[in-house]
């Protein structure tokens, strides 16, 4: 970026300093300006570096930068133009105001099943959770020295995860045209990761995971993520597991097409997400639904104050009908109850699902406020995960793929 050239020479100093090894976030990247999204009309611009700043001071956001640029935003009156006149300022809202309408993408109304249809396949299945396995792959997953998804073992456990779910899918690759697709952003490496197992129709049930983790002091440090989000990403892993193995002994065939989703950078502000949704958006794609699983191993928070272990179901910015849809799941499916809590907007991936108009939702492994308090630093580790706890989200990510891929709820007759 040209017109910061000169202010790139002072914080090339500061890539320099006894703070050591700038490289993942420094000169043009740390000055570099974007867009970001804090509420449903609320845009503002600030730099990478402010960024990080923000969200270490518990703030969240979406950066929608790769979907609508600085220009646009200006343009739009999304913000307000640097330097102009007042009147020029009021010309730009003025057809800013119409554009913003359309920009908000009205989020559809499915009529989610009122009763479960395959119960003795889930509870079979939620029998050979497999706690060992989830375990193992959880500790070779902390293993990469930071998930952040502008470094180098950022892309390298992305690699990771891609061979990961080649593995799973492998028993149903020859008889469904399962498709693994790597999702490439603009501005970074890590790539996010779509697993795509078709239905008799094309229309989508989603389960989704972030597999970046961020240390927000600096994000060159140590960030093993177990937690957040190691932890909804190794629980759907399994859950595929189970439904891979559903499918290849014919017990199972799913309706709607069924989509795993693990996304890059939404440490970043939702980047990968926003991405794989806007694409979906332009594309026509339909999404039923939308499951995020983001930290699902941390029950120590409610068990010190002598609160019962529980399922943290997110009401704000999720979707009301789906909500109602998984407190029947859990009821059913789960051995621990939920508790309604909220955790502001835009605090996960399935913000990204909402933005584009998909109904969404997001269950966290306890209310907001016992949950880990660990996450984003070196001190997210593995010994403080519950598998237990752990265990109780695949049952429920079981209970949803299974039922909502299983049933044709727009009662389509192909
Ligand atoms: C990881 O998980 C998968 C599926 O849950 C399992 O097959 C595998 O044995 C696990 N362990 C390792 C080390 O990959
Ligand atoms: C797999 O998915 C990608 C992205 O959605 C799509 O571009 C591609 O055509 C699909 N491939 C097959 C074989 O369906
Ligand atoms: C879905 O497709 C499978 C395999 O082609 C077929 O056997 C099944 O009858 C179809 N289900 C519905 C509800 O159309
Ligand atoms: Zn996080």
């Amino acid at each position: 970026m040209k017109v910061f050239s000169v202010l790139t020479i002072c914080c090339t100093i500061v890539a320099a300093s006894p703070l050591g090894n700038w490289a993942a976030l420094s000169g043009n990247d740390a000055l570099e300006l974007r867009l970001i999204k804090l509420g449903p009309q609320e845009y503002s611009i600030i730099s990478e570096l402010e960024k990080v700043s923000l969200r270490r001071r518990g703030k969240k956001f979406m950066d929608v930068t790769n979907q609508i640029s600085i220009e646009e935003a200006y343009t739009l009156g999304l913000v307000s133009r640097p330097q102009t006149s007042l009147w020029k300022q009021m010309l730009f809202s003025a057809s800013g105001a119409k554009q913003i309408e359309m920009m908000n993408k009205p989020v559809k109304e499915y009529k989610y099943p009122k009763k479960l249809s395959y119960k003795s396949l889930v509870q079979d299945l939620n029998d050979q959770i497999d706690k060992d396995s989830i375990y193992e792959n959880l500790s070779q997953f902390t293993s990469f020295y930071t998930r952040y998804y502008k470094s180098k073992s950022g892309a390298e456990s992305s690699d990771w995860l891609y061979e990961k779910v080649n593995h799973l899918t492998k028993p149903i690759s020859k008889d469904y045209e399962v498709n693994i697709t790597r999702v490439h952003h603009k501005g970074w490496d890590q790539t996010s990761l779509i697993v795509s197992i078709p239905g008799n129709v094309t229309d989508k049930v989603v389960v989704g995971a972030h597999q970046d983790s961020i240390h927000l002091l600096l994000p060159q440090l140590r960030a093993p993520g177990a937690d957040d989000d190691g932890s909804g990403t190794v629980t759907t892993l399994e859950a595929l597991r189970l439904v891979v193995q559903a499918i290849s002994t014919g017990q199972f065939s799913p309706y709607n097409t069924l989509e795993f989703h693990y996304y890059s950078a939404e440490e970043g502000g939702l980047l990968g997400s926003a991405d794989v949704f806007a694409r979906y958006y332009d594309s026509g794609a339909v999404v039923l639904s939308m499951l995020q699983q983001d930290m699902t191993g941390y029950s120590t928070g409610s068990k010190n104050q002598g609160i019962e272990e529980h399922l943290g179901l997110i009401t704000d910015y999720t979707n009301v009908g789906l909500n109602g849809f998984l407190k029947l799941v859990i009821d059913t499916y789960n051995d621990i109850p939920y508790h309604e809590t909220e955790c502001g907007y835009a605090c996960s991936d399935h913000a990204s699902a909402l933005e584009n108009g998909y109904p969404s939702a997001f269950i966290i492994e306890s209310e907001f406020k016992f949950s880990n308090q660990f996450i984003h630093s070196s001190m997210d580790t593995i010994e403080k995960i519950d598998f237990d706890h752990v265990a109780e989200h695949v049952k429920l990510t079981v209970g949803y793929a299974i039922e909502l891929s299983g049933t044709n709820i727009l009662n389509k007759s192909n």
